[in-house]
């Protein structure tokens, strides 16, 4: 498999570490101070993985669509043009996966996050919270892999219909479910999910220790799409790896 690299900071690093390691080669790889390839260097492109920034994303995926290139964006904070990308996609026929985090480990804590929504969603007295630590160059508040399980466990607890981000102003209220967010030191990336009730209190915590998770996932999305056309969750792939 021959990769582009489209972000060549952090995660870019890792995902071409993880992808020598396979024998693939990353043939291209983009910083902000970078140039759009030639169409004979595109030419030898199977994959584009994108680990850069949020506003360039629509820009980037128009871009490489129209090269006929499937893509993994790893990149998160682009929600709001989730249906202008997936019409590109669709539009020039070729394929796209996305994640907010490609962590393995991060999928099997939202499905278990998920199961224990269901189970909550039964008691009334436990109230319902979201912690998340960063490392402070991070650049959206709250991450995206947050913002995730808040909408799975919304989609739970019928006694929760709002996501609250950011600090709230006076008295939470019963309907919100807040997701606090703190950016510390190099913190790679931890999620809790807290259910509280005056009698005892249940944390469920996913950790990531470094990078390489990150980079595992978003590969084997890559490969999984190379020969796919269509527009797909990490989710998505996952359920249809796991078949389940
Ligand atoms: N989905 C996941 O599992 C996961 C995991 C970790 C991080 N992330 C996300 O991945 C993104 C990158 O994270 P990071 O930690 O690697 O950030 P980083 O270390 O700051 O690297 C960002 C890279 O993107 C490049 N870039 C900026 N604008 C660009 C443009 N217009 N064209 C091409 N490249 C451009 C930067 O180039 P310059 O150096 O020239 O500015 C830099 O190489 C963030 O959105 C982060 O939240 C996702």
């Amino acid at each position: 498999m021959n990769i582009a690299l489209v972000g060549y900071g952090k995660m870019g690093k890792e995902v071409e570490q993880v992808a020598l390691e396979r024998g693939w080669t990353a043939r291209v790889r983009l910083t902000s101070q970078s140039d759009f390839p030639s169409s004979q260097v595109i030419r030898g492109i199977d994959v584009v993985v994108h680990f850069a920034r949020a506003a360039d994303v629509e820009r980037h995926v128009a871009e490489w669509a129209k090269a006929g290139k499937p893509l993994v964006i790893g990149t998160t904070g682009w929600g709001s043009s989730m249906d202008t990308v997936r019409k590109l996609i669709e539009q020039a026929g070729t394929g796209l996966v996305y994640s907010s985090n490609f962590s393995l480990g991060m999928h099997i804590f939202q499905r278990i996050v998920k199961h224990a929504g269901a189970l909550i969603n039964r008691f009334e007295d436990y109230d319902i919270g979201i912690q998340e630590t960063h490392h402070k160059e991070k650049a959206d508040s709250p991450s995206g892999t947050a913002l995730t399980l808040g909408n799975l466990l919304l989609n739970q607890i019928a006694r929760k219909s709002e996501l609250l981000t950011g600090t709230p102003q006076g008295a939470v209220k019963p309907a919100q479910l807040q997701i606090s967010s703190a950016r510390t030191g190099n913190v790679v990336g931890t999620h809790s999910v807290l259910f509280d009730s005056a009698a005892d209190a249940i944390e469920l915590t996913h950790r990531a220790k470094n990078r390489r998770g990150f980079a595992l996932g978003a590969l084997l999305a890559a490969e999984w799409i190379h020969h796919r056309t269509g527009f797909y969750s990490f989710e998505e792939v996952m359920a249809q790896l796991l078949d389940i």
